[in-house]
């Protein structure tokens, strides 16, 4: 048998390898737009808690794989779990997101000790665990966290939305983010090793607030804080792939896709194949890139539009995701057709 053949087909392709059938997988796959996913979550009082239970992430991962065949599992998990961890208050506004103490309206920041977050993290490497003894065979396991400066901004403001403060922070207080972000390496790479080490196949890193920064402010709050991301995690001893999704990032993914260490890059809703070939280097894995809109219409929209993205990444190794997360009014029978079309090729 050749070397490989048993692998699932999200590592091969992560491998560098380009399949005629792209494996599939939804950002966001677990979520409000299963009404068994908006049932479980009503057994924990909180989001966080829900987090931190192994035994509802574990159901949350398998209720998509249930539904459609599926070519990976992402851990049931959230980018903010870190902050948390930190010792950063966190909660969840039903209907608005998340919501943190904000660090822009205190003069000095402190955090707790990246080795101490690590443990109180330890209910999602429990899930990892579980996720993984439960997954059926071809299926992935993704680990993933945010990358520095995303779960920065969210630091920093304390909510999403427009990022103008976190932007203006990085010029009245350069030291103190340049510290934040060093803290949240650190941090982020213990908890990305610890996934691994519980049996995750490979690594996301989701960069979802990429957008809007000038080419050297991007260089100091991105690339250089992914690239020591990757490298301290690596250090670590981990060898798995690891897909950077820098979201927003426009002209700048070829810096980003060069110069951090990743292996895989996803590509946003906005940005073309081919602008995407010629930016990342030769030969690397592409992940993306439909439009989640699509799958809150359905029909043949959204047949074409799946095949008009089959087309565009046909020569490439190739991973068929959205562009960005699904929505809550998206429809199950809607990624079903989704699935069926990818699975059904050109
Ligand atoms: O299948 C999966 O991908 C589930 C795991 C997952 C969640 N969040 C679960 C979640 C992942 C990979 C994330 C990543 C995440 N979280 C990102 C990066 C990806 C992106 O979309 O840009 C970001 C920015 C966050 C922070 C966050 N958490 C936001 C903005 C929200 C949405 C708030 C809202 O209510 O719409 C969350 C909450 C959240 N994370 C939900 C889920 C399923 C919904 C909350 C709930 O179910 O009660």
């Amino acid at each position: 048998m050749a070397e490989g053949e048993n692998l699932p087909a999200l590592l091969r392709v992560l491998n560098g390898e380009r399949l005629e059938t792209p494996p599939i997988w939804i950002m966001r796959q677990a979520g409000r737009y299963l009404p068994e996913y908006r049932e479980l979550r009503t057994r924990a009082k909180n989001f966080l808690d829900f987090c931190y239970s192994p035994a509802l992430a574990t159901e949350a991962v398998m209720q998509p794989l249930r539904r459609f065949p599926l070519d990976a599992a992402i851990l049931f998990s959230d980018i903010l779990v870190v902050p948390d961890a930190l010792g950063q208050k966190v909660w969840f506004v039903e209907g608005e997101g998340p919501r943190l103490t904000p660090l822009l309206g205190e003069p000095k920041w402190t955090f707790g000790e990246p080795e101490k977050a690590i443990q109180r993290l330890a209910p999602v490497y429990e899930a990892v665990e579980r996720i993984k003894a439960n997954l059926p065979a071809g299926v992935a396991l993704i680990g993933f966290a945010g990358a520095p400066w995303t779960v920065g901004t969210y630091m920093l403001q304390g909510r999403g939305g427009e990022k103008d403060e976190a932007r203006r922070a990085i010029y009245e207080r350069p030291d103190d983010v340049y510290a934040l972000l060093d803290v949240l390496v650190e941090t982020t790479a213990q908890h990305l090793a610890a996934q691994v080490k519980a049996g995750a196949d490979c690594l996301q890193i989701f960069e979802s607030w990429a957008e809007g920064l000038p080419p050297a402010i991007f260089q100091r709050v991105i690339i250089q804080p992914t690239r020591k991301l990757i490298d301290r995690v690596r250090a670590l001893g981990v060898t798995v792939p690891i897909i950077g999704f820098p979201r927003g990032a426009g002209v700048q993914i070829g810096a980003y896709a060069n110069e951090t260490g990743i292996n895989a890059l996803g590509i946003d809703t906005q940005t073309t194949a081919d602008y995407a070939f010629e930016a990342a280097p030769e030969g690397m894995a592409l992940q993306g890139n439909l439009d989640p809109q699509t799958l809150v219409v359905g029909g043949e929209a959204l047949d074409r539009a799946a095949r008009d993205v089959l087309i565009a990444f046909k020569s490439a190794p190739h991973i068929f995701n959205l562009g960005h997360g699904i929505t809550p009014q998206a429809t199950p029978e809607n990624v079903e057709r989704l699935v069926r079309v990818v699975k059904a090729g050109l």
